[in-house]
C-alpha cells in the first residue's frame, strides 16, 4: 500500500493521531513494534504560523521515528496552506488534515468535523494546502453530522478532487463522539467510491478485528486508536496475526523493559522536568493487563524523582518475582 510515493507495505497498521498521546515518544514505540506509519496529535495551524513554542514543539520527532504523518487543524486556507508549508520543512512524511474533531472549542473556530457542513470552504481549503506542499497528503474525516453517511461520500470525492492522496475515515458522527459503534460499512462505501487509498479506523480491539476490518470493507489500511495506548506491543500482534503466524505474546518483563524506555525516551524529547510530569499520567497506562497492575501503579503513583522511577523500573527481576498480593 502507498500514501502517494511514500510506500508502506501489505496490510499497513497505523498508530491514530491521539491529543495528549501520541508525541513522538509513544510513536517511536510503535515504530519499534512495526507499525509502519503513525500520527502526530493534532497540531493548531495558527499555533504553527505564529510560531508559538508548544506548537512548534509538536513537530520534533526522535531519531529512527520517521517516517511520521503530522496532522494540523485550522478553517482559515491560507493559514493552513502557511501551516502545511511549516510542517513540510520540518521533515514530516506526509501531512493529514483533520475534518473529524467534534471537540466543542474546535468546531467553533470552523475547524474540525464543522469542515463537514462546509464543502465550499473545504475545496478551497485543501486546494491551497495541496499547492503548499509536496509531500502526501492526506484527510481523516467522520461520517459527518447526519447519520447515514452522506456526507463522508461527498466529503472523501471533495479530497480526492483537491488532490489528497489517503483518506481515513472514523464511522460516527459528530453528535455520537465515541459512543455507539463505528459502523464500518461507510468504511465499504468510501472505499467503493473512491480511487485513492481508504483508511478504515474505529473500534479495533483485537487483532481478529484488524483482519476484519481489511477483509469486511476492502480498505487499504487500517489505523489503531485507544487499543494501543500504553501497548505499543499490540502493533506487533496485529501484524504478525495478519501475515497467518502465531500470535506473540508479551510478557511482564518485556512490557517493564519498554516502560523504561518510554521513560529515557520521555527525557530525550522533553527534559527532565516535563519529562517526570507527562509521566506521572501517561506511565499507568503501561500496566494495563500486567500481573499485580494496581499495586505496581501506586508504587509508580508513590516516586516522586525520575530517579525513584528509573529505579523502579530497573528493577525487573524483583517485579517479576515479587507477590503483589503481598504489597
Ligand atoms: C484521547 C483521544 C484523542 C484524540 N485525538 C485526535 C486527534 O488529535 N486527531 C484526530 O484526528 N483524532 C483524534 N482522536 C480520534 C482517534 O484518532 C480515532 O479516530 C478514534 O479514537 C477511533 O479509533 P479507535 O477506536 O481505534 O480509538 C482522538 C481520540 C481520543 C480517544
Amino acid at each position: 500500500m502507498k500514501i502517494g510515493s511514500l510506500e508502506l507495505g501489505e496490510n499497513p497498521v497505523f498508530f491514530a493521531p491521539l491529543a495528549g498521546i501520541t508525541h513522538a515518544p509513544a510513536r517511536l514505540l510503535a515504530r519499534e513494534a512495526g507499525c509502519p506509519l503513525a500520527w502526530s496529535e493534532m497540531v493548531s495551524a495558527e499555533g504553527l504560523v505564529r510560531r508559538q513554542a508548544s506548537s512548534l514543539a509538536d513537530l520534533k520527532r526522535l531519531p529512527g521515528e520517521d517516517p511520521v504523518a503530522v496532522q494540523i487543524f485550522g478553517a482559515d486556507p491560507a493559514v493552513m496552506a502557511e501551516a502545511a508549508r511549516i510542517v513540510e520543512e520540518s521533515g514530516a512524511a506526509v501531512l493529514d488534515i483533520n475534518v473529524g474533531c467534534a471537540v466543542r472549542k474546535i468546531v467553533r473556530q470552523g475547524a474540525g468535523v464543522a469542515l463537514m457542513r462546509e464543502p465550499g470552504r473545504m475545496r478551497e481549503l485543501l486546494r491551497a494546502v495541496r499547492r503548499a506542499v509536496r509531500i502526501p497528503l492526506t484527510v481523516k474525516i467522520r461520517s459527518g453530522w447526519e447519520p447515514g453517511g452522506g456526507q463522508a461520500l461527498a466529503i472523501g470525492r471533495i479530497a480526492e478532487e483537491c488532490g489528497a492522496d489517503a483518506v481515513t475515515l472514523h464511522p460516527r458522527t459528530a453528535v455520537q463522539k465515541f459512543t455507539g459503534r463505528a459502523d464500518w460499512g461507510l468504511i465499504a462505501s468510501l472505499k467503493r467510491s473512491l480511487a485513492i487509498p481508504v483508511i478504515g479506523n474505529g473500534d479495533i480491539r483485537t487483532p481478529e478485528d484488524a483482519r476484519r476490518m481489511f477483509e469486511e470493507t476492502g480498505c487499504d489500511a487500517v489505523m489503531v486508536g485507544r487499543r494501543a495506548v500504553g501497548d505499543p506491543h499490540f502493533f506487533r500482534e496485529v501484524k504478525e496475526a495478519l501475515g497467518g503466524r502465531p500470535i506473540p505474546r508479551e510478557d511482564p518483563a518485556e512490557r517493564i523493559s519498554r516502560m523504561g524506555r518510554y521513560v529515557e525516551l520521555c527525557v530525550a524529547c522533553h527534559g527532565e522536568e516535563t519529562a517526570f510530569r507527562l509521566l506521572r499520567t501517561r506511565l499507568p497506562w503501561f500496566t494495563r493487563n500486567l500481573p499485580g497492575a494496581a499495586a505496581l501503579r501506586r508504587r509508580l503513583a508513590a516516586c516522586r524523582s525520575l530517579a525513584e522511577l528509573r529505579l523502579l523500573l530497573g528493577d525487573v527481576h524483583s517485579y517479576i518475582a515479587w507477590d503483589p498480593d503481598s504489597v
